[in-house]
């Protein structure tokens, strides 16, 4: 009988790799863009008992993009993607910011969306800091369609020339993107949302904060849960929301945040 599949891509990553355990149940596809690194992580996973099998994809290349799809049609039955590739604003370069956090992310869904069947589900892994951008005409529509070719040239004038600015513009665009698609992914009986970590304790995080350490200082001092989040506090999370379970969750955000968030919009 054909498994159902999930891909995961970010697969080598933090966040990603974790999140593989919590999937047990499922074939996965793990995808990264480093040969060495994946195939370091799929070797592990299957040493640990998970059907997994690597697949390097440059997210950031539509044809690479193509191959993965086509691959993972190839597994057995589509039943989700885990979006974790991306990059932080510690990458000193705007429009690299854009192309992998948001310009792929919408080039996945894309992609993803003609190969998902009913019961699929698409999480894409946001940022709270998506929520720190306020809505605005200006460039909500450019963050929404980060493929048409006038988008980086509307968005950029907002960013002073500052990759974490972009960060939370692209994390923004992902909660947009997934809110948007929501109609088109139900009428197939299939789901799509975003999931907004707080700081989650992953190479990612512990270079913010060596970057910005009383910056980061300061959130911890306003996260509710007392502590940093762990990257099994996103794998127990997408668990769920992969599942029968969250079957009515839907074209929202989800916040996995330690409560972090919602004290720093009271500020
Ligand atoms: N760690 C945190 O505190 C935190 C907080 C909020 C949001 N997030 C988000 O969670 C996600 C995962 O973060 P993480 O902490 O696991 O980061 P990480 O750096 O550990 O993992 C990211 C992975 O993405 C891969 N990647 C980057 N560019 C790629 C490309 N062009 N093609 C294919 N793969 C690519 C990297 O190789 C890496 O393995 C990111 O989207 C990040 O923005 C993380």
């Amino acid at each position: 009988m054909d498994k159902n599949v999930i891909v995961i891509t970010g697969g080598a990553g933090g966040i990603g790799s974790v999140t593989a355990y919590s999937l047990k149940d499922y074939k996965l596809v793990v995808t990264d863009y480093a040969q060495e690194a994946l195939d370091e992580t799929v070797l592990k996973m299957k040493n640990a008992g998970l059907d997994a099998v690597g697949f390097v994809c440059d997210i950031t290349n539509k044809a690479s993009i193509d191959a993965l799809v086509e691959f993972t049609q190839k597994q057995g039955i589509f039943k989700g993607l885990v979006h974790t590739a991306g990059v932080s604003g510690t990458v000193q370069n705007p429009k690299r910011v854009f192309d992998i956090d948001l310009l792929a992310t919408d080039m996945l869904v894309q992609a993803f969306y003609e190969i998902a069947v009913e019961n699929s589900v698409l999480i894409l892994i946001a940022s709270i800091m998506g929520h720190v951008i306020p809505p605005n005409p200006a460039y909500d529509g450019a963050l929404l369609n980060p493929q048409d070719e006038n988008a980086w040239s509307i968005i950029e004038p907002f960013l002073e020339n500052n990759s974490d600015n972009m960060y939370n513009f692209a994390k923004r665009g992902v909660h947009l993107i997934a809110k948007h698609h929501a109609m088109k992914f139900g009428k197939k009986g299939a789901r799509i949302l975003s999931l907004s970590p707080g700081v989650i304790l992953t190479p990612m995080a512990e270079k913010a904060i060596a970057e910005h350490p009383e910056q980061m200082n300061q959130m911890l001092m306003m996260t509710p849960a007392g502590r940093y989040g762990k990257p099994e506090d996103i794998a127990a999370t997408v668990q769920f929301l992969v599942s029968d379970a969250a079957a009515f969750i839907t074209g929202t955000d989800i916040l996995v945040d330690g409560g972090v968030l919602t004290q720093m919009l009271k500020q």
